[in-house]
């Protein structure tokens, strides 16, 4: 028997096809109970008989994860069907509409923000306090991206959320150890789902002038992208590589060793910053103290 065995998993955005479902799919495999939160009831449908299909038990509830009080009534339908919560993994997510900052307007920001900040706040905000009530081991999954680790140009909404993905996850990743909750954060490059469509579970009153078909270009970069989304790895072997990475306890979860020596030319330039700081006699005075808040 396993370390995921007999558990539960909830999965937000595990509707039948995309990474959340990758996810649901192998924490199955390894015999934990599958609780999936989607706005897309007919994917739940899809995604419950896959699962069933392989034995898996599994519980849908259909859910927005920008609203705290459908967080609720999902982690409270949870509760009833399977008793405790062990692992949260806040997968749904959005691709904003590529942009420059002028392009970029407030409604466009206001969604990314939502779903992929506020979503990842709701879900952590409900079901941490359910995994402090056991004493048994509690994950929390965030599944942030690349755009965590380096900015994507004409994406600035879609980095602030998963940048900010990244730093809840260090930061849980230590408030929550001492409760036996175990904190990881996916970052992903391309995987082949329908992130790209993102926008057919966008409200009609919260599109933008853009996407209603009053930007041309827009269909370019969108086609461009499919492209390259569609060379992208599939969302089973990512949940595989969860299910190996949450094993070995890893905070930062990788898929794309490619991009490792992009990240490192960032670490790189913030390494060289710092050392035109020390260098500067302007900032002689300052002292080391207080490092150590940062340095747990
Ligand atoms: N596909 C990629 O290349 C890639 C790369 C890096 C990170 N990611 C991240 O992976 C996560 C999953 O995306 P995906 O690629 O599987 O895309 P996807 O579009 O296939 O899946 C997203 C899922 O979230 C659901 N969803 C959307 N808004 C929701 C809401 N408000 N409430 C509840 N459910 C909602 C959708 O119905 C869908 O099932 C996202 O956080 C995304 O940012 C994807």
């Amino acid at each position: 028997m396993n370390q995921f065995s007999g558990k539960t998993v909830v999965v937000s955005g595990g509707g039948a096809e995309g990474i959340g479902f990758g996810i649901a799919r192998a924490m199955g495999k390894q015999g934990m109970n599958v609780v999936l939160g989607d706005i897309d009831n007919k994917q739940l449908d899809i995604a419950r008989t896959k699962l069933e299909n392989d034995g898996i038990e599994v519980l849908t509830v259909q859910m927005d994860v920008t609203q705290l009080a459908q967080w609720q009534s999902l982690a409270d339908k949870a509760i009833t069907r399977f008793g405790q919560i062990h692992m949260l993994v806040n997968n749904a997510g959005v691709g904003s509409i590529p942009g420059t900052v002028e392009q970029t307007d407030d409604k466009d920001w206001r969604w990314v923000l939502d779903v992929n900040l506020m979503g990842v706040i709701y879900g952590t905000q409900t079901m941490v306090p359910l995994m402090k009530q056991h004493d048994e081991q509690g994950w929390v999954i965030n599944v942030a991206s690349m755009a965590g680790m380096i900015g994507v140009p004409t994406a600035g909404a879609y980095t602030a959320t998963k940048v900010a993905v990244v730093g809840m996850s260090e930061s849980w990743y230590v408030e929550l150890k001492p409760h036996n909750i175990q904190v990881s954060v996916l970052c992903p490059a391309f995987v082949k789902t329908r992130i790209n469509l993102s926008g057919r579970n966008k409200p009609d009153e919260i599109k933008s002038h853009r996407e209603k078909g009053g930007d041309a270009s827009l269909l370019s970069a969108a086609k461009h992208m499919q492209k390259v989304i569609d060379n992208g790895l599939s969302p089973e072997l990512v949940g595989e590589r969860v299910v190996e990475a949450v094993g070995n306890k890893e905070l930062y979860i990788f898929t794309h060793p490619n991009y490792r020596k992009v990240v490192n030319k960032r670490f790189q330039a913030i390494d060289d910053a710092f050392a035109r700081a020390e260098q500067s006699e302007l900032l002689s005075s300052v002292l080391d103290e207080d490092v150590a808040l940062y340095a747990k």
